[in-house]
This record gives structure tokens, sequence and C-alpha cells, in this order.
């Protein structure tokens, strides 16, 4: 690997990295080299990743209360003695239900963790982030980020924005040398989607092996993907071989044309 693609030695924040997708992307950061720094909500979680992945920091944080995000980045960045990179991957599901059950407490919390932590995260993140030679920022959207998704609404209403706020970040930041990316998941297998499905079977009155095709079925693969085959595109992203990528959508979504 020359330097144009290496991420070696990169200082890595990842927000929500004690399981799921931000957590294999910190096993692949740490294979590659970086130093990483993760938060999580879950204090139980984050003792367990921190314990089973050596090199590994963090602490708690949740990122949608300010004065928590404040010490984050502050802590992250004097643990790795500076910061390149901030992977903005906290993000709830939320409500599964038509608009007329949705309570306002359920679309506020989705809104907060999904878009105002990233908005947090990066507020606090940036003037690190400005110091670097290597500056960028990834933000977590969804296939629901570009696509309508039925019973969903304020999941999708989350994601979209977070595409807004990438560009506009893209644009406002790209002359400082930070660029800021977005990475747009269809269903990523594990446990959350899982539940997800669960859940729409239900809504739905359908039987879960039926919604669980309509989920694999999304994507022109026919399968899901995977959690490493998102944490290999952010490691892509935030390299010196995606230097000139900026402002972008990237989907890693086998190509999903509509969401069920
Ligand atoms: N799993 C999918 O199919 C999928 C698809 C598209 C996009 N995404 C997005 O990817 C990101 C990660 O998804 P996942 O499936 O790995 O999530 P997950 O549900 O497995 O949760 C990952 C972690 O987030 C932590 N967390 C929750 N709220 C937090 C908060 N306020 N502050 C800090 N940490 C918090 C949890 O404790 C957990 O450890 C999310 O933004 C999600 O919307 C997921």
């Amino acid at each position: 690997m020359n330097n144009q693609t290496s991420t070696t030695a990169l200082k890595v924040l990842i927000t929500a990295g004690a399981s799921g997708i931000g957590l294999v992307t910190a096993q692949e950061f740490l294979k590659s080299g970086a130093q990483v720094y993760i938060c999580d909500v879950n204090q139980k979680a984050l003792s367990n990743a921190i314990a089973t992945n050596p090199g590994l920091q963090g602490c708690v944080a949740d990122v949608s209360v300010e004065a928590q995000v404040k010490d984050l980045i502050e802590a992250a960045q004097k643990a790795l003695n500076g910061l390149d990179v901030l992977v903005n991957n906290a993000g709830i599901a939320g409500p599964t239900a038509r608009i007329e059950e949705i309570d306002l407490d359920e679309l506020e919390s989705t809104l907060k963790i999904n878009v105002v932590g990233q908005f947090l995260c990066t507020k606090y993140a940036v003037p690190y982030l400005r110091r670097s030679t290597q500056a960028s920022i990834v933000n977590m959207s969804s296939a629901a980020g570009h696509l309508g998704m039925p019973g969903r609404s304020a999941y999708s209403a989350s994601k979209w924005a977070v595409i807004g706020f990438t560009k506009s970040l893209a644009i406002e930041l790209g002359k400082e040398g930070i660029r800021c990316n977005a990475v747009l998941p269809g269903a990523v297998d594990g446990p959350r989607i899982r539940a997800v499905i669960a859940a729409k079977a239900q809504i739905m009155n359908k039987p879960l092996a039926e919604v669980t095709r309509d989920y694999e079925n999304q994507s022109a693969l026919g399968r899901m993907v995977s959690a490493e085959d998102v944490a290999n595109t952010i490691l892509f992203a935030t390299s010196q071989a995606a230097r000139s990528i900026n402002g972008q959508a990237l989907a890693v979504d086998g190509h999903t044309q509509a969401l069920s």
C-alpha cells in the first residue's frame, strides 16, 4: 500500500462504537494501524468492547447531550493526541409505526440522537480536525436517507437530514481541508435489523419469513449487507485514496431502488 491509500496512524473517533457497525468499524480501523477511541451510552457494552479489543480506548457518552459531547471530544483528542477522523455512527431505529401512532417524544428522541447528535459531535470536533492534514468526517445515514420507507417515517426523515447536513459541511469545511461524506447502508444483517423486521411483520400482519425475504430482495444482490461491508466503505472514505471524495452519499446496499 502506498501513502495514497494508507490509513496508518489515523486518529479516529467513532460514536456508538461498543456494538454493531460501530464496533466492527473500530476493529477494522485497529487492524489498519489506526488509533481508535469510541464512545457509547451503554457502559457494559463499552467496557466489554475495550476489554476484548487490545488498543481500543473509549468513554461513556450520549451523543445527544451537549455537555457529554464536549467532554467526549476533549477526552478523545487527549487520548489520541489529536483527531483526524470523526465517524458519526450513533443512531437509533426509532418507532416502527404508522404516522398516527407515533408519539411526539418518539419522533423527538429519534431526531435528537440521529441528527442533533451528529451536529454536536461535529461542532466540538471541528476545531481539532482543522489541525489535521488528513481530516474527514463520515456521517452515518441509511438507504432510508434517500428513499422513502413506510412505517419508518421518523427514521427516514432523520437519515435524509443527515444527507443535507453532510453536503452543507462538505462545502463549508472543504477549503479548510476537512472532507465530509455520508455512508448509506442497506439492511445490515444483525440483531437490530431482525428486531425491525419482527416489528414490521407485526404491524403489517405478515409472516416473519415473508418480511425477511422482502428485506433481502430490496437489494439487487438478493441479500442483506454485512457490518464489514459498511466498515470497509468508511475506511476507504477516510483514507488518502479518497482524498478528492467530498460531499457524497455513498450507498452500501447492493443497489436498492425501493424500501418496503
Ligand atoms: N443495522 C442496520 O441495518 C443499519 C442500516 C442502515 C443504517 N444504520 C445506521 O448505522 C448506525 C449504527 O447502527 P447499528 O445497527 O450498528 O446500531 P445498534 O442498534 O447495534 O447500536 C449500536 C450502539 O449505539 C449505541 N447508542 C445508542 N444510542 C446512543 C447515544 N445516544 N449515544 C451513544 N451511543 C448510543 C448503543 O448503546 C449501541 O452500543 C446507526 O446510525 C444506524 O441508523 C444501520
